[in-house]
Parts: structure tokens; sequence; C-alpha cells
């Protein structure tokens, strides 16, 4: 595995692997692998010649500076993690490579930002949609792969992939999650063992929703009275929101109709946790 913190010598690197005729996936990241990330590392090898892993804590998409100061960093364990997977290159670039003096462009979704995340995470959307624009950009890759547990944010890539005719196909993976059920996430080692236990609530509020929708329930607003009453039974969550929307377009729907997803975000002390379930077929 080569380690390259410069966006030429990236650049230089994968232009050389395409002329050779190679294929290249590439995995967005802010790091703290755990096996969510492990598993979009190991589908992008399998599926092309090169996998490239991008390692940036975005500044920009940190509405909070505590959480941007909080998020857990730990590069060379993550290095260590990215080569058994088969990672080919890690790219690390410094703020400075990514946001030079004179940047001075955002990428906005618009309709697609404004619910949910972005509704309680002010400018986070643009701050991910900005960066993964410029990702995309640098790597040129065949495939990009993301996961569903950022669930608005897959349809967000999807969204600006599609619109500035970016090449790269954009794939969705499954949400890893502990044999418990909690939703593998960076942010999970902030938790204590209480606050570890008390988030089982996310996971068991879309069990709920799931067994509901099975049930043959078709009203959006009863689940989602159901997933709240969940997590608000449990003291140590601060529910933002439970959802249930259009899988695309994320807007409200009344009746789950031929498909909808529930999604869901707490806060657990000082710890924000998301999740989500795809219901009916
Ligand atoms: P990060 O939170 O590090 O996540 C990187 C990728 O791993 C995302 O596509 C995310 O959806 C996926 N992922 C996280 N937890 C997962 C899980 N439990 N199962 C499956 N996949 C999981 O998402 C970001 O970074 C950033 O916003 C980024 C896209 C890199 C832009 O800065």
């Amino acid at each position: 595995m080569q380690t390259i913190s410069e966006i030429p010598e990236l650049r230089a690197a994968l232009s050389e692997a395409r002329r050779a005729g190679k294929t290249v996936g590439l995995v967005p990241t802010m790091g703290a692998f755990h096996e969510g990330h492990l598993s979009l590392m190991r589908r992008a090898k399998a599926e092309n010649d090169l996998c490239v892993v991008t390692l940036f804590v975005n500044p920009t998409q940190f509405n909070d500076p505590t959480d941007f100061a909080r998020y857990p960093r730990d590069h060379e364990r993550d290095a260590r993690m990215a080569e058994a997977a088969g990672v080919d290159f890690l790219f690390m670039p410094a703020p400075s490579a990514m946001y030079p003096h004179g940047f001075d462009t955002t990428v906005i979704v618009h309709a697609l930002s404004d619910r949910l995340e972005g509704a309680s995470r002010p400018g986070h959307f643009a701050g991910v949609s900005t960066v993964v624009t410029k990702l995309l950009n640098i790597a040129q890759a065949d495939r990009a792969y993301f996961g569903a547990k950022d669930w608005q944010q897959l349809q967000i890539v999807r969204a600006l992939a599609r619109d500035l005719d970016i090449p790269t196909d954009i794939i969705g993976l499954p949400i890893v999650r502990e044999p418990d059920g909690l939703a593998l996430s960076s942010r999970n080692v902030r938790l204590s063992p209480e606050q570890r236990s008390a988030a089982l609530v996310l996971a068991a509020a879309l069990d709920g929703a799931e067994a509901q929708a099975k049930a043959g329930v078709q009203d959006a607003a009863l689940i989602e009275a159901g997933m709240r009453r969940a997590i608000e039974a449990q003291p140590l969550a601060e529910l933002d929101y439970a959802a249930v929307v259009d899988p695309d377009t994320l807007q409200g729907v009344e009746e789950i109709g031929e498909g909808a997803v529930a999604l869901v975000a707490a806060t657990f002390g000082r710890v924000r946790l998301i999740d989500n379930r795809v219901l009916g077929t």
C-alpha cells in the first residue's frame, strides 16, 4: 500500500494505472476505521483492479467545532487496517491541500440537503457535497463506494454525480452492525457503557417499524409515532427525529406504498447517532 498526501501525486499514480487499463474503486472516509469501512474497501478491491481509500476529516462538514475536535483519529491503526483490507493507495491530504488559500466554491444539492440531517446540522451537506465532488474529480474512479448507514448522504452523492456529469458509478452498500444490532460508527467509541446499551434503542425502534410494515401497516405517521415513542422511552436518548420518507427524494410519504425508508437520529450524552432501515419491498 502506498500512502499519498499530495493531490498531483495521487492523480499521477492513478492516471498511470488507468493508462495500463486498470479499473479504480474509490472509498472516501474520515478514518477511525471499523468493519463498515472495511466492507467498502473489500468490495472496492473485489470489483476493481485498484482500491483507493481517502482519509480526510473534512472540517467543512462539521457544523459543531467540538465534534470536529473530538472526532477519533488514529492514522497508524487506520493505515494498518487499510493495508490488511487490500487497499492500494491511501490518500491522506492536509486541509491546506484540499482547501488552499482562495478556495471559493461550494457544491449544494438543494432539496435533498434541507431536511433531516441537513435541518439538524446546518451546512453539513454542503461540506460533504463539496469534498465528495473534489474527491471524485481527483480520483476519476470507475466506481465509488458509500455506506447505506448515511442514507441521506448516499442519495446526495448520487444526485451530485448525476447532475454534475461525474462518470463514476456510485455504489451503496448495506449497513454493518454489531452483533447486538448497533450500527457501527466511528463515534461509538465515545459512548460510555450505559450510553452504549441505551443506543440500542435506535435499532430497536427500526425493528419495530419494520415489524409494523411487515404486518401490513401502511400509515407512515403511525410508524413514525411508534419509533418516536420507543426512543423517547429511553432516558439516556435525546430524540432528534424519527421519520418515514421516500427512499430517493427523502420527502415525507403518507403511506409506505412501494417502499420507504425509516430514519432515526438521537443524541446520547454528547454523541449524536443515526440509523435507518428500508421498509417494504
Ligand atoms: P465516514 O463517516 O468515515 O464514512 C465513510 C463511509 O463509510 C461512508 O460511505 C459511510 O456511509 C460508510 N459507513 C460508516 N458506517 C458504516 C456502517 N456501519 N456500515 C456500512 N457503511 C458505513 O461519511 C463520511 O465519512 C464522510 O461524510 C465522507 C463521505 C468521507 C465525506 O467527508
